[in-house]
């Protein structure tokens, strides 16, 4: 589903866009979620600013001093003894192209584990290494080759039809049947999300990732969280790692790494496995100086003192009004997320997913209630996402929630 806008916007301020004849627009899901600090933090901008008047761009050859700063403020946070980095993108599709090569070039072995439902991004080896079939379909070169998909710890909508805490985590020993019997006998990394972001909000069952780490380790497998929409903050923790406990080699981040919407990229990983040489993964933009310094401002605003803890407790504001909601309209299956990361499953009679129900949802809320929201267009499709801004106030949190219900109420 595609909102198709006349607007133009001219301004962005704080968490909204403000059009053309100065109607202003919440923005309920942080432009494509990478706007941790919305549209214009003044700490970034004075930042970003200040580096383009004196030094827009030199080679990579000479930025490190800079990017340097970065990761070590970026592993200062980090899990599981993760204390190196890469910065040579500004994607988060070839990120995880970095981190999967560094998979490779370590272990010796080819094949990459990854969810059904799960979005690593759209080069064509991303969408390779993603679990939905419909975006490679007519690209014959997105077929990642050594690439293994297995099923999604989807309890909603669980493939096994069973249910927690009796189901004996079949989605675990699908991951080991595919070990044993689907891949090459030659297995590099598995690639997760900690959040399934774009496949629907998806949370895995606790215990899950501790299951996965075990499995990982039993067979040498490199475990990369994919924290390209959950980390810098989102979940309240400044990786979505530390808060399920999932202790992964390599970390990739993207998105809200930016603060404002720059791009920028990073792949931190354990120091045994900084095994790239330059000229294996690096691209002209890669380590920039509008990038770095951007991300550099960022991670100084998000690592204040008590920053983090507002965001768990806005998290909680956000959580209940969207779960009071869930209770209030049948037609909201579930209301599922952490921090400010949440979706709302939208079913209909039978509980199979309702996409009209949830595009129209998205529609009206754009042009009746001026609230911008996104839908779940790599899973079902049919979940509503939320996900403002960390810098949004609660008064702006309860506002987006309000705005919402006034389409609901129409809409049902
Ligand atoms: C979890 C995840 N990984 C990777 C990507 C790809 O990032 P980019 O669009 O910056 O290439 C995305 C983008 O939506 C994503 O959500």
């Amino acid at each position: 589903m595609q909102t198709v806008t006349k607007e133009r916007f001219r301004y962005g301020r704080g968490i909204q866009l403000i059009d053309d004849s100065g109607v202003a627009y919440i923005d309920g899901v942080s432009g494509t979620f990478n706007l941790s600090l919305g549209y214009n933090h003044p700490h970034v901008v004075e930042k970003v600013q200040e580096q383009v008047g004196n030094l827009a761009h030199m080679s990579s050859t000479f930025t490190e001093p800079y990017v340097n700063e970065v990761l070590a403020h970026l592993t200062e946070y980090a899990p599981n003894g993760i204390d190196a980095g890469w910065m040579r993108d500004i994607t988060g599709s070839t990120a995880n192209e970095c981190a999967t090569k560094i998979a490779q070039k370590y272990t010796g072995a080819s094949d990459i584990i990854s969810l059904f439902l799960s979005h690593h991004g759209q080069t064509q080896f991303a969408t390779g290494i993603s679990g939905n079939a419909f975006r490679r379909k007519k690209f014959p070169n997105s077929s990642a080759p050594n690439s293994l998909h297995v099923p999604a710890p989807y309890c909603y909508r669980c493939p096994f039809n069973s249910s927690r805490p009796d189901c004996g985590f079949q989605c675990i020993e699908a991951i080991s049947d595919s070990i044993e019997y689907a891949s090459s006998g030659s297995v590099a990394c598995m690639i997760i999300e900690p959040i399934l972001g774009n496949g629907g909000n998806i949370i895995p069952p606790e215990g899950y990732f501790q299951l996965l780490r075990k499995l990982c380790d039993e067979h040498h497998i490199i475990l990369i969280a994919d924290e390209v929409q959950t980390g810098i903050g989102r979940t309240g923790y400044m990786y979505a790692s530390e808060l399920f406990d999932i202790k992964p080699d390599i970390i990739t981040l993207a998105k809200g790494l930016g603060g404002i919407g720059v791009p920028v990229a990073a792949v931190i990983m354990q120091s045994r496995l900084d095994v790239l040489e330059k000229h294996e993964h690096s691209f002209t933009s890669g380590s920039n100086l509008i990038s770095v310094t951007a991300a550099k401002a960022t991670m100084e605003v998000v690592s204040e003192p008590g920053f983090l803890d507002k965001v768990k407790w806005k998290g909680e504001i956000l959580g209940n009004l969207l779960e009071g909601l869930a209770e209030k309209y049948s037609f909201i299956g579930e209301a599922r997320g952490v921090g400010l990361m949440w979706g709302l499953e939208i079913v209909d009679r039978d509980d199979a997913p309702d996409v009209a129900k949830a595009n129209a949802i998205i529609e009206q809320a754009f042009s009746d209630q001026h609230l911008i929201l996104r839908g779940s267009r790599y899973g079902f499709g049919n979940v509503v996402k939320v996900r403002p801004s960390l810098t949004a106030t609660e008064d702006e949190i309860v506002e987006i929630v309000g705005r919402l219900e006034a389409v609901l109420r129409n809409v049902g």
